[in-house]
């Protein structure tokens, strides 16, 4: 980890600011992106030598600046990490074109224009590692008004695979991975499209210190594919092999 340079976009607060200050602490010279410059810099305040980029990144020119500031900082970037996400309060029979739209931007778009970005550089240099933040409702739709969340991260965790196939054979030095948290204790459920619940209140919600130690495993040894927890990729196993779904969708809105 010492002296490599890591972007994590979306790092002004919740993962992505505990994964600064981790990563920083573990010696990396960490790359900050989100829109708030003042919060941007109150993390960097616990991360040495970071350099701070504000912008929206949902705006491709925004994201390709980050690339940019950060090669004519350091001259290489060795990880970049799309961590910009967010979340919405709203069923399937009440979304709206808008609402699709923001899903979209937030939490696929964002994260296609990361990849864009940095993958000429890591071409060039023939290695690199790109770490997609998805979520376990990317892989299994617990909650009903998280919808088109969860579809955006289906969306993402499809482009990630993809990518990774694109470059199995041409680049087999460029890992590309996705990592998929459960619920974790940050502004996530209050931040959301609509408001809704906070995070933090929500039972056995995780860390983000704790997510950010298995985002570091992950820089430090190189996975294709993630769980936060061990027991998220049992429950995804159990969903997809379930004989009959329908019957486990229901349990999960059964009232206790
Ligand atoms: N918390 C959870 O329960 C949970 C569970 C599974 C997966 N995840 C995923 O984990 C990632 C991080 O979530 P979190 O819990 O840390 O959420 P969070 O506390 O709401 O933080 C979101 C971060 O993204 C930035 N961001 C949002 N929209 C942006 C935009 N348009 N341009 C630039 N930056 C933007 C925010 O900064 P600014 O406001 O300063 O722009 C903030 O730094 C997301 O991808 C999320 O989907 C979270």
């Amino acid at each position: 980890m010492k002296d490599q340079v890591i972007v994590i976009t979306g790092a002004s607060e919740g993962i992505g600011a505990a994964l600064a200050k981790h990563v920083s602490r573990l010696g990396a010279l960490p790359v900050l992106a989100a829109r708030r410059e003042a919060a941007l810099n109150q993390v960097a305040k616990e991360c040495l030598g970071a350099l701070i980029i504000a912008g929206d990144l949902t705006v491709r020119a925004n994201v390709e600046a980050v690339a940019k500031a950060a090669l004519a900082q350091h001259r290489r970037i060795d990880v970049w990490v799309n961590n910009v996400g967010r979340g919405i309060s709203r069923p399937v029979s009440e979304l709206t074109d808008e609402d699709l739209q923001q899903m979209l931007d937030a939490n696929v778009k964002s994260a296609l224009y990361g990849m864009q970005a940095v993958l000429p550089h890591f071409k060039s240099r023939g290695q690199g590692h790109l770490i997609n933040v998805s979520s376990v409702l990317g892989r299994v739709p617990y909650v009903a008004v998280r919808s088109a969340y969860s579809a955006s991260k289906h969306f993402l965790n499809a482009l990630t695979a993809s990518l990774r196939l694109e470059l199995a054979l041409s680049h087999p030095h460029i890992h590309v991975s996705t990592v998929s948290p459960g619920v974790v204790a940050t502004g996530f459920g209050l931040n959301a499209l609509h408001g809704g619940v906070d995070s933090r209140a929500l039972p056995r919600a995780q860390s983000a210190d704790d997510v950010a130690r298995v985002i570091a495993e992950t820089i430090a040894t190189p996975k294709a594919d993630v769980y936060t927890r061990r027991e998220y990729q049992q429950q995804v196993m159990e969903y997809f092999g379930a004989t009959d779904m329908g019957a486990l969708e229901r349990e999960w809105v059964k009232p206790r």
